[in-house]
């Protein structure tokens, strides 16, 4: 399959980018780095991505952030930030994307725990990925040409223990392998419209 990895050159993207690349055509984007350069947050710069790529079997996003503050001290804009980059970046991802998706191909976004279980200063990060799951559940029944689209929702990865392990006490990080394969049952199964949790 040719793929296209949106942050395929980040913590979570580039593992899973490496095994997709054992068996599959791997494009990778990104906002600095990549084969195709993309701000998710621009729907022009998603739009001219396509343009230049054409299109695929899978679209696969590792890609976006939001902002990691204690409550009391956020102000509205804020919030935006998440709701910018990785809800309305990934969802605009699907909305132009579904043009540049071959029949029966599939879209898998990224969320994470954060959903079900957030840490202090992740209103804005649990916001999100709640809103993504929704539209997951939603947009799947109506993606047209048996296109299918899930979602995966890491736990911390252990790539990230050493970097975000404070912030989340007694969380076990997950192995990146397992991360992975989450992603893997995505593209390479035939489920759609599905939360696919990684945690341990
Ligand atoms: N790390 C974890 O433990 C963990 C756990 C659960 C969920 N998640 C979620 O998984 C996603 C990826 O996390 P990560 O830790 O792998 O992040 P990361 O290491 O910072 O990598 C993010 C990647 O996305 C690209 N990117 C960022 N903003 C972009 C934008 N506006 N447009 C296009 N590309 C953009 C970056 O590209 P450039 O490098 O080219 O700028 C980079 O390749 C995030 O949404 C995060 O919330 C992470």
């Amino acid at each position: 399959m040719k793929i296209l990895v949106v942050g395929g050159n980040g913590t979570i993207g580039g593992c899973v980018a490496s095994r997709l690349k054992e068996k599959h055509e791997v494009i990778i984007a990104g906002r600095t780095s990549g084969d195709v350069n993309v701000d998710i947050e621009s729907t022009d710069s998603i739009q001219a991505m396509f343009e230049k790529t054409g299109k695929f079997d899978t679209i696969v996003s590792c890609a976006g952030a939001a902002k990691w503050a204690a409550f009391d001290t956020m102000i509205e804009e804020d919030f935006y930030v998440g709701i910018k980059s990785k809800m309305m970046g990934q969802i605009n991802l699907v909305r132009l994307g579904q043009k540049y998706l071959n029949e029966g191909g599939s879209f898998t976004l990224t969320t994470g725990i954060l959903a079900e279980d957030p840490v202090y200063m992740t209103t804005n990060a649990a916001m999100v990925n709640g809103a993504i799951h929704g539209f997951v559940l939603a947009v799947s029944q109506e993606l047209k040409n048996g296109q299918r689209i899930n979602v995966v929702a890491p736990g911390l990865v252990e790539n990230s223990k050493d970097k975000f392990g404070d912030y989340f006490p007694g969380h076990n990080p997950v192995s990146m392998h397992k991360v992975a394969n989450g992603y893997i049952r995505s593209v390479e199964g035939k489920r759609t419209g599905e939360i696919i949790r990684i945690y341990e």
